[in-house]
């Protein structure tokens, strides 16, 4: 396969939200971004407006969801761009009903969370590990939650919650199946953020949710792995 010589970078939801945020530091940084989105148009508006920021960045449609989208876009950024260096699974839904624990809320929309937050994210390491390790490089950045902290685990978004623990497990799971290799694989809480999901109230700007995965997208040969970050700085699990 051809490669080009720069890094590449993957990115899921990345036509709105922190996604997309991070699509456009790591483009700003030099590499090319292959922003995803489940909805074609949504995402090639996306990728349009940070082309017209001088952005290098191409779009290619991904549902996590999906084994088969999964493995289209593997495909896809194997044959046409030759590596991925950087994978930041970063879709997520929260779909828990409000004012809802974990005692009434059902089992179906806990599996539906998990589809997309913990389902999505391996379906994305087992089919993005193996074209890193071919190029013996990696970064994988998952986007948790506090919420997901057992540390400090609550009864409410309990489904979202699960999600981002399994999450947390993945990571780990991950950073040790590829030890050997210079791939580094980290989870991440973004803080309270201003998006669709964090409502508008949130604490922060996406710019300053971004910059944690950003930095754990750049993260020299000696960084560490397996580890949960909010602000640079590791938090419990
Ligand atoms: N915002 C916060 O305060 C906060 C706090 C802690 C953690 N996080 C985590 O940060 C990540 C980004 O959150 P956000 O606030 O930017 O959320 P958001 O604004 O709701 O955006 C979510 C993104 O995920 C995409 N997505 C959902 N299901 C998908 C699927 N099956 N396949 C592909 N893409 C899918 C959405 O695509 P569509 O547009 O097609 O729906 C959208 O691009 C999430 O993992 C979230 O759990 C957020």
């Amino acid at each position: 396969m051809a490669s080009i010589d720069k890094r590449v970078a993957v990115v899921t939801g990345g036509n709105r939200g922190i996604g997309f945020e991070i699509c456009r530091q790591l483009a700003g940084r030099g590499l090319r971004v292959v922003l995803t989105s489940r909805d074609a148009g949504l995402g090639n508006e996306a990728r349009e407006k940070l082309a017209a920021e001088g952005l290098d960045v191409v779009f290619h449609p991904l549902d996590v969801d999906s084994d088969d989208s999964v493995a289209a876009l593997a495909a896809y950024v194997e044959k046409e761009q030759g590596r991925v260096d950087v994978l930041i699974n970063n879709a997520g839904i929260m779909i828990d009903p409000s004012g809802h624990g974990v005692l009434d809320t059902s089992p179906a929309i806990f599996r539906k969370t998990l589809e997309t937050n913990f389902f999505g994210a391996l379906r994305m390491c087992q089919a993005i590990v193996p074209i890193m390790q071919h190029g013996h490089y990696g970064r994988i950045v998952n986007l948790s939650s506090g919420l997901g902290q057992l540390d400090q685990m609550g009864d409410g978004t309990a489904a979202y919650r699960a999600s981002k623990t399994a999450l947390n497990a993945l990571t780990r799971m991950v950073a040790t199946a590829v030890k050997e290799d210079d791939i580094l694989v980290n989870s991440m809480c973004p803080g309270w953020v201003r998006t669709d999901m964090g409502g508008p109230n949130a604490a922060r700007a996406v710019e300053v949710g971004a910059e944690t995965a950003i930095w754990l997208a750049m993260l020299p040969h000696d960084g560490p792995s397996g580890g949960f970050f909010r602000d640079k700085t590791a938090i419990p699990w």
